[in-house]
């Protein structure tokens, strides 16, 4: 039995946030769009953000809070729908939300309000939805423009059906949890398209350290510290947090969208205070190192870090009266420069993000469309520009997918 087939404007693959944002824009230009998508739950990445609460947006985004292989692309879209712009959105629905800190805005009750918003908004405008559906094939048709009377571009052939259509969006989003239904299918299908996709990795991750060199801090897994933690000119000062297997916490998930495996980074652990100044103060003092730190730091970081320091440069642990100048300022170093080199991240299971995606340079900032297969289009994740921790991400596939609505 041969499977039916219809004739869309739009056909948008993948629901998620940028998806709807498409879709939203596309269907209030009279668009008629199909959403396909393989997960039977909607959203589900929305549905987990933020804690639960979703962190929708940051009143604070600027192109610098994103990585790219070119940093001006999202500069664009960012400016045509903002921040602003989704908070007048959440404001016309009535939903209640609060600035939790450094701009980054979550939703008082659940992250549900922000699906329903967008799938309330979807139906006002005539989507059509069809999930869970399999994306079995797509066929570009604009090669075969011999064909008289072929105005569509793509034929997008599912298990149920096939689509042809003028406007292919792909918002298939990054390959972090694919438990809830990441897949590399944005990125095969760019590979068909002959469209560059950058190399990937998972951002906003957790990072893991080798046994022997890490075995002590084990101890002191759920502690966490105010410390900068910075990596190639990158630098963010925010918690960091101890895990059985090495580190996370958000200055940890920032800095993780930054480092190269095989590479140092550096802690501040006394970002707010000079350890030279502090050991001129008690220089005379007979108080223990350990001691004296934990003043500043927690207690059970500082005697594992004072263990694990002190051995690795061969100083005795002893009152700060007893070291000589040259010990002192080595240690004082340390703690505003403590070196580490982790052997890896937690990995896609837990990552927020993936850092990479299709290569900019082969799509236009303005609509997002595809500089050499005209209608194929690439919004959110999917695509090179990744945003920092707090709400970044989001608002990158509010204002992609708005970007793309406008002219698909
Ligand atoms: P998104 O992942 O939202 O949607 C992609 C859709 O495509 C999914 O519905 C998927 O099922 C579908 N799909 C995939 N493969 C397919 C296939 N083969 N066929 C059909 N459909 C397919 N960001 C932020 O700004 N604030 C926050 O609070 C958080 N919190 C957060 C927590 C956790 C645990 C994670 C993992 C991530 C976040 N993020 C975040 C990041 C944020 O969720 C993410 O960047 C956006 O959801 C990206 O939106 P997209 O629409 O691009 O992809």
């Amino acid at each position: 039995m041969s499977l039916p087939k219809l004739y869309k404007d739009v056909v948008i693959v993948g629901a998620g946030a940028a998806g709807m944002m498409c879709a939203i824009e596309a269907g209030k230009r009279g668009r008629s769009v199909i959403l396909i998508d393989h997960a039977s739950k909607l959203a589900e990445k929305i549905r987990i953000s933020g804690g639960g609460r979703c962190n929708f947006t940051n009143r604070y985004t600027t192109a610098e809070n994103f990585i790219s292989g070119n940093p001006h692309f999202c500069r664009s879209a960012l400016a045509r729908f903002t921040p602003q712009d989704f908070i007048a959105l959440i404001e016309k629905h009535g939903i209640r939300y609060h600035e939790k800190k450094l701009g980054q805005l979550f939703c008082d009750g659940s992250s549900q309000q922000i699906i329903d918003m967008l799938h309330g908004e979807c139906t006002a405008v005539g989507i059509e939805w069809q999930m869970p559906s399999t994306i079995k094939e797509i066929v570009n048709l604009s090669s075969d423009r011999k064909k008289p009377g072929t105005e569509s571009n793509f034929s997008v052939i599912t298990e149920r059906n096939t689509i042809e259509t003028k406007s292919l969006v792909i918002a298939t989003g990054g390959l972090s949890i694919p438990q809830i239904g990441a897949s590399a299918l944005g990125y095969q299908i760019a590979n068909q398209f002959g469209v560059r996709v950058t190399p990937l990795r998972p951002g906003l991750v957790g990072l893991i350290f080798s046994a022997d060199e890490f075995s002590a801090f084990k101890e002191i897994s759920g502690v966490a510290i105010d410390a900068e933690v910075s990596y190639n000119g990158a630098s963010f000062r925010e918690n960091v947090l101890f895990t059985h297997r090495g580190l996370s916490g958000p200055a940890i998930l920032q800095i993780s969208s930054y480092w190269q495996l095989g590479k140092p980074l550096h802690l501040n652990l006394l970002p707010q205070q000079h350890a030279q100044q502090i050991f001129l103060l008690y220089r005379r003092s007979a108080v223990l190192l350990p001691n004296l730190l934990a003043r500043y730091l927690p207690k059970r970081f500082v005697q594992t870090w004072c263990t694990s320091m002190l051995a690795r440069l061969a100083i005795a642990a002893k009152p700060i009266c007893d070291y000589r100048e040259n010990e002192l300022l080595l240690i004082a170093d340390n703690l505003h420069n403590w070196q580490i080199i982790p052997s890896g991240t937690i990995g896609y299971k837990k990552a927020e993000v993936t850092i990479g995606g299709i290569d900019t340079l082969e799509l236009s900032s303005k609509t997002m469309e595809s500089k050499h297969t005209p209608g194929l289009f690439f919004i959110g994740e999917v695509v090179d520009v990744t945003g920092h921790l707090g709400g970044f991400n989001f608002q990158w596939a509010w204002s992609s997918g708005y970007a793309a609505g406008q002219v698909v």
